[in-house]
This record gives C-alpha cells, sequence and structure tokens, in this order.
C-alpha cells in the first residue's frame, strides 16, 4: 500500500490528426478494416515527447497547484525519447524550470503504470511530490508503407502530479511482469521501424494483461465486482474486450480513447484516465484497475483508489 495521491492531471495531443480515410489514400486500407479490426478512427501525428510532455506537465502542475520548484523529481516513461542522450526527461525539466532530479523510464506500452508504482516507492521513501509523465511519437518510428502496422500507432501525452499524503493508502496492490523471451514479436531497432507479428501480440497481450490485472487485485484485496472503472492500455478494443470477459467486468467500466487516439503505448493510460476524469465517470473512493501490455512483453497493472485533493 503507498501514500502517494494524483493532485493534479493533463494531456497534449499533437495538432495533425491522420483519418482512417487518410490512411487508405497512403496504403491499401480502409476505414472498415481498420474499426472493424481495432477499434480506431483517427491518430494524432508529428508529434515530440519533449514537447508534448512539456506542456502536459506544465498545465498538470499548475492544476495542482504547484511551483516549479516543489517538484521533487520527473519521471519520465516513453519509448521514443527525442534523442539517445540526455534523458528527454532532463529536456523537459528545463522546459518547465524543474530544480529536482530527472528520468527516463522505458517498458514499451506498459511504461505509465510501472512509472506510477516507481513514484509510489519513492514517495513512501519520503519524496514528498513526483511529475509523472507518459508521452510517446510513435509516428515518428512507423514505416508509413506497412499497413499491418502503421494504422495502429499515434502520438500523445498524459502528465500527473503524485503528492504524498498521510490520509488513507491510494495504491492498494500492483503488478510488474516482463517475460523477455518474447521480445522478437514486437520490437524496433535504433534507427529503424516497428516491427510486429501481430496475431501473437494479441494472444499474448490478453493473457498479460488478464494475469497481471488479477495479480493486482489479489495484492489488493479486492473483487472484479468491486472495481468502479478499468483505465486499460489502448492498443485495440478487442484485446480489451477478450480481457475484461475473462476478467468478468463489464465493458461499460472501461475508459476507451483508442478510437480518437490510436496506441499512443507510454501515453495511452494517462490519456484515457484524463478523459474518464474530465468526464465525470470517477468520484472519491472508486476503486480504479490501470492495466497494461506492451513489448518485452512488459505488462503491468495497479489498483489506485480515487482520493482526489479537496477543492
Ligand atoms: O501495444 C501493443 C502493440 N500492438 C498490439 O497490441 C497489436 C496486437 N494485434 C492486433 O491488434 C491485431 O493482430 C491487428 C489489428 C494488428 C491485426 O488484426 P487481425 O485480426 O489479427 O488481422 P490479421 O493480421 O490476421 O490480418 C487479416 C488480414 C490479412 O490478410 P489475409 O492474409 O487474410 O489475406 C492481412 O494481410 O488483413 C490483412 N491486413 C489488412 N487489411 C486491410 C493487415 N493489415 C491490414 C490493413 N488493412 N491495415
Amino acid at each position: 500500500m503507498s501514500y502517494g495521491r494524483i493532485t493534479g492531471w493533463a494531456v497534449n495531443l499533437p495538432e495533425r490528426v491522420l483519418t482512417n480515410d487518410d490512411l487508405s489514400k497512403m496504403v491499401d486500407t480502409s476505414d472498415e478494416w481498420i474499426k472493424a479490426r481495432s477499434g480506431i478512427s483517427s491518430r494524432h501525428v508529428d508529434g515530440k515527447v519533449t514537447e508534448m510532455s512539456a506542456v502536459a506537465g506544465r498545465a498538470a502542475m499548475e492544476m495542482a497547484g504547484l511551483a516549479p520548484d516543489q517538484i521533487d523529481l520527473l519521471l519520465l516513461t516513453t519509448t521514443t525519447p527525442g534523442q539517445r542522450l540526455p534523458a528527454s526527461a532532463s529536456v523537459i525539466q528545463h522546459e518547465l524550470g524543474l530544480s529536482c532530479g530527472a528520468m527516463d523510464m522505458n517498458a514499451a506500452c506498459s511504461g505509465f503504470v510501472y512509472g506510477l508504482v516507481t513514484a509510489m516507492q519513492f514517495m513512501d521513501g519520503g519524496m514528498e511530490r513526483i511529475l509523472l509523465i507518459g508521452s510517446d511519437a510513435l509516428s515518428g518510428i512507423v514505416d508509413w508503407t506497412d499497413r499491418a502496422t502503421c494504422v495502429l500507432f499515434g502520438d500523445g501525452a498524459g502528465a500527473v502530479v503524485l503528492e504524498r499524503t498521510s490520509g488513507q493508502p491510494s495504491l492498494l496492490g500492483w503488478d510488474l511482469m516482463s517475460d523477455g523471451s518474447a521480445a522478437s514479436i514486437l520490437y524496433c531497432d535504433h534507427g529503424g521501424t516497428i516491427v510486429m507479428h501481430g496475431k501473437e501480440v494479441f494472444r499474448r497481450a490478453v493473457m498479460a494483461m488478464t494475469n497481471s490485472a488479477q495479480n493486482a487485485m489479489t495484492r489488493a484485496e479486492v473483487a472484479p465486482d468491486e472495481i468502479s472503472i478499468v483505465v486499460p492500455h489502448q492498443a485495440n478494443v478487442r484485446i480489451i474486450e477478450a480481457s475484461l470477459k475473462r476478467l468478468e467486468i463489464p465493458m461499460e467500466k472501461t475508459a476507451i480513447v483508442l478510437d480518437r487516439t490510436g496506441n499512443t503505448s507510454a501515453a495511452s493510460i494517462p490519456l484515457a484516465l484524463v478523459d474518464a476524469l474530465d468526464k465525470d465517470r470517477i468520484t472519491p473512493g472508486d476503486l480504479i484497475l490501470m492495466v497494461g501490455f506492451g513489448a518485452g512483453m512488459s505488462s503491468a497493472a495497479a489498483v489506485l483508489r480515487w482520493d482526489p485533493p479537496t477543492a
């Protein structure tokens, strides 16, 4: 159990939108195929991780009412940093005027939950305020001639401010997992583009999501019917449907943004979380199940009790 609660949140998406119809002019595909096989209608492209993260991070800090010198750590989860070095977190730190440690973490599409769990450990160690950002610009590493992958991915950033509380614990249970034996089914070499064995990723994704979610709920001593909302990684609505069926949680309890964002990797869970908050789908005391999976194959889940700041 951990005692960091989310007190500010924001997202950023790049301006340029690419619809399925736009894609059908670039590769041999159709709006019908993409929607039916993935649930995606459009995605934002041409983003830069440092720029999107700075915008989202600044807005999350403003919402939390925190000045830059009050942040104790910046954690950026990304699989598409702007350059090999320095860490993109350092670039964002400077942009935001922070005076604290800053580092990148890469757990592919499970990154945000890995980052959340990591941030909570720092808070349990005494840190007071952490800015956690999940951001990816996959449009820059997609092969735009490969219809099997280019229709699935997009760019975005989501940021949350975590603050230590002496009240009730907020992170009730979590699970982090990786199966490196499956590294070859989804990868991108330095300077290359995404290579994916879609069917195999799909099959393993459903198993990984289900296992991770079950482990986190067991550790939190929470039953599936006690979960108020599931905030899953946004890769394919069919993966989410199949996983929730196994978990016996109804689809109405899911936050979905992939129809208009595509798969934004480390940004997808905070994008869906903020969308659910904007729509007033989460109220104080609610139990949120976040669950992600991705290249690695990595997977991660967290059960969080929603404990927003009082007005
Ligand atoms: O964050 C994790 C990242 N990745 C994922 O989560 C992806 C997991 N996998 C998937 O989401 C699905 O496997 C896909 C959406 C990638 C593909 O769906 P599928 O139902 O597994 O389709 P498929 O790969 O079996 O392809 C079916 C057909 C094939 O044609 P044939 O061999 O049946 O003639 C493909 O060539 O669809 C064809 N196809 C397309 N057709 C139109 C593949 N891509 C496209 C396309 N448009 N974009």
